[in-house]
């Protein structure tokens, strides 16, 4: 076994849009465990769009990434040497470890077991792990779709988005969503049972494009995106609809954020908009997994992965993904997969 980790350094703050030089990529030793410590080689990571905030200098719900240190990620691998009795070498787990080909984790803290064989891998860090989890709890807690309702999913086809769809479905919703590319609308429409998509890169208009998929109007608005998006939402919201304010990701990269006009139809519509942070709901995750699981199981689901090859591409799929270049939710596999099929 190599006695080095390659590591990603968070080299440079972006402004604006994340550039290649905002990482350097570097190999250094593996410390020595100490008692309590696991050595994890990493399998797959997770990039995400949380960690764009992350890259700033502000204050926000998690601590931002420091400069000159190696990046932090969800991700999946196995124990290659372990000095805590509780996990023993060949476990696999899932935790929030680095962007690295491998891990040392001080006194085993925040690891996860996983049974490799129940899925594949790069599941337990997608569909069942934390965007599979906003995903739930966001329609489910907080949009709360009823039978005959329609709802709107915004950058469908996305780790969060393509869950979201399949879930309204099996409550038994009228689901619409929009995504980049006519391929992505098809893969939601086609694959997960929407009921429409539109590209909303090729629309002349956000809210005629909503007005004609949404002759009823919208009763759930899962937001993934804002800006324009969550402008040209407001002035299709029914009464008593839901706002699941996930994300915002239109508005990540830019210098400064754009505004919104119709703020009235929240008033006159009496409109419940609500923001979350999925780490907060923790408590929820087995029902999650328990729902979730059933239906990946029973063929009720499906999920798209895009995946990258290689600590080295790392950069490259965060910066792809960001952009829209990911098809279905991004990982990077940095090593060998023994489980795959
Ligand atoms: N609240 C929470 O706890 C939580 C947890 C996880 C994720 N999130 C949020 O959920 C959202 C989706 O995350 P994800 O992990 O599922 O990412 P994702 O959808 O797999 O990837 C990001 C997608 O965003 C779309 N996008 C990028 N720029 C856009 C723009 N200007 N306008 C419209 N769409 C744009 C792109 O798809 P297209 O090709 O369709 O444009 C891109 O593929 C993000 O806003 C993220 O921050 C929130």
């Amino acid at each position: 076994m190599t006695n080095t980790t390659r590591q990603v350094i968070f080299a440079k703050r972006p402004r604006g849009w994340v550039s290649d030089d905002c990482f350097e990529i570097r190999d250094v030793a593996i410390p020595e465990l100490a008692d309590g410590d696991v050595l994890v080689r990493n399998i797959y990571m997770s990039v995400d769009p949380y960690m764009r905030g992350r890259m700033n200098d502000a204050k926000s719900y998690a601590a931002g990434f420091e400069l000159g240190k190696v990046m932090q990620c969800g991700a999946i691998g196995e124990v290659v040497k372990s000095r805590n009795d509780k996990i023993p070498e060949g476990t696999v787990v899932t935790g929030m470890l680095n962007w690295e080909t491998y891990t040392l984790v001080k006194g085993g803290d925040g690891l996860m077991p996983v049974d490799p064989k129940a899925a594949p891998l790069p599941y337990y860090i997608s569909v069942l792990g934390m965007p599979g989890f906003t995903a739930w709890y966001g329609l489910l807690k907080i949009g709360e779709p009823k039978a005959g309702e329609t709802v709107y999913v915004s950058a469908a086809s996305g780790a969060v988005g393509q869950v979201v769809g399949q879930i309204a479905k099996i409550r038994g919703a009228t689901v619409i969503g929009s995504a980049g590319s006519d391929d992505k609308c098809a893969y939601v429409t086609e694959k997960c049972g929407y009921d429409a998509c539109f590209n909303y890169k090729t629309v002349d208009s956000y809210a005629k494009a909503l007005h004609e998929h949404c002759p009823k109007g919208i009763d759930v608005y899962f937001e993934n995106v804002g800006g324009k998006m969550l402008d040209a939402v407001l002035t299709v919201l029914n009464q008593h609809s839901r706002i699941a304010l996930c994300g915002l990701i239109s508005q990540y990269n830019l210098t400064e954020p754009e505004g919104i006009k119709y703020v009235q139809s929240l008033l006159i519509n009496k409109v419940r908009l609500q923001g979350f942070i999925i780490s907060d709901h923790y408590d929820l995750f087995p029902e999650f997994v328990n729902d979730v699981a059933g239906w990946l199981k029973s063929g009720q689901m499906t999920y798209r992965l895009s995946v990258a090859e290689g600590i080295d591409n790392a950069p490259g799929a965060f910066i792809g993904m960001l952009k829209g270049e990911n098809f279905g939710k991004q990982v990077v596999k940095l090593g060998d997969d023994p489980y795959a099929a």
